[in-house]
């Protein structure tokens, strides 16, 4: 179980009030008690199956695939949580939440943007740019989500404003809308 490896006690309540949102989330859009879901996550490398903990999310209800497509993401005690309907077997969607407190460290444009985006981002205000950062980092995360990579992919290889491909939906969500205080970016992906 991932939340016993977690030193951090507030690290694994945020890790564990996440699944447990998440659970409860799915069992209520599908109209169940979340204790009828078996979680399904899956891995690019591992597989899936009840006990993989790590991975894109999913659940089966009653030994049949759950029927949603799911994603959530953490960041400073707050949780996203994003759920489709699969009607598209390939469809996936993908959910990030980012603090710029995340991305003003030194190297971040070198590891994280793109030529084109290390570009964009000399044409931003200095005042904007911590936030710019933030938007480009939320929307790959959400980008790579959705592709069910996660990080396997080169973050510096993702283009985060560019025009998605076809098939494939990248939106900022309204901050002020989701109740997220100043300095939050969300983004979220759709694919399929
Ligand atoms: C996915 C990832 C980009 C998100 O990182 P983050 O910003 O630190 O965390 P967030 O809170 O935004 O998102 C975490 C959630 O992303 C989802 N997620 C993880 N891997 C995912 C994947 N491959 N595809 C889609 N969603 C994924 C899970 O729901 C996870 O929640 P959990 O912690 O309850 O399992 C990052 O965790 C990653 O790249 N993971 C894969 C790393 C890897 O390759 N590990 C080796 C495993 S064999």
């Amino acid at each position: 179980m991932r939340a016993a490896g977690i030193k951090d006690p507030a690290n694994r309540r945020d890790f564990l009030a996440g699944r447990i949102a998440l659970r409860g989330f799915t069992a209520g859009i599908l109209g169940v008690r979340p204790g009828e879901l078996t979680a399904a996550y899956s891995c690019p490398d591992c597989g899936t199956g009840p006990e993989l903990d790590h991975g894109r999310p999913g659940y089966r209800l009653h030994g049949a695939p759950a029927g949603l497509i799911l994603s959530l993401s953490r960041s400073r005690g707050w949780a996203l949580l994003a759920a489709g309907g699969a009607r598209e077997p390939e469809a996936t969607v993908g959910i990030d939440l980012e603090h710029s407190s995340g991305v003003g460290f030194p190297g971040f444009d070198d590891v994280a943007l793109t030529p084109a985006e290390r570009q964009l981002l000399a044409a931003v205000p200095p005042d904007q740019a911590t936030l710019w950062r933030t938007a480009a980092w939320a929307r790959k995360e959400a980008l790579l989500k959705a592709h069910g990579t996660g990080l396997r992919v080169n973050p510096a290889s993702v283009d985060a404003f560019a025009e998605p491909t076809e098939g494939v939906v990248l939106v900022e969500l309204d901050r002020v809308a989701l109740g997220l205080p100043a300095g939050f970016v969300a983004a979220l992906a759709v694919a399929g």
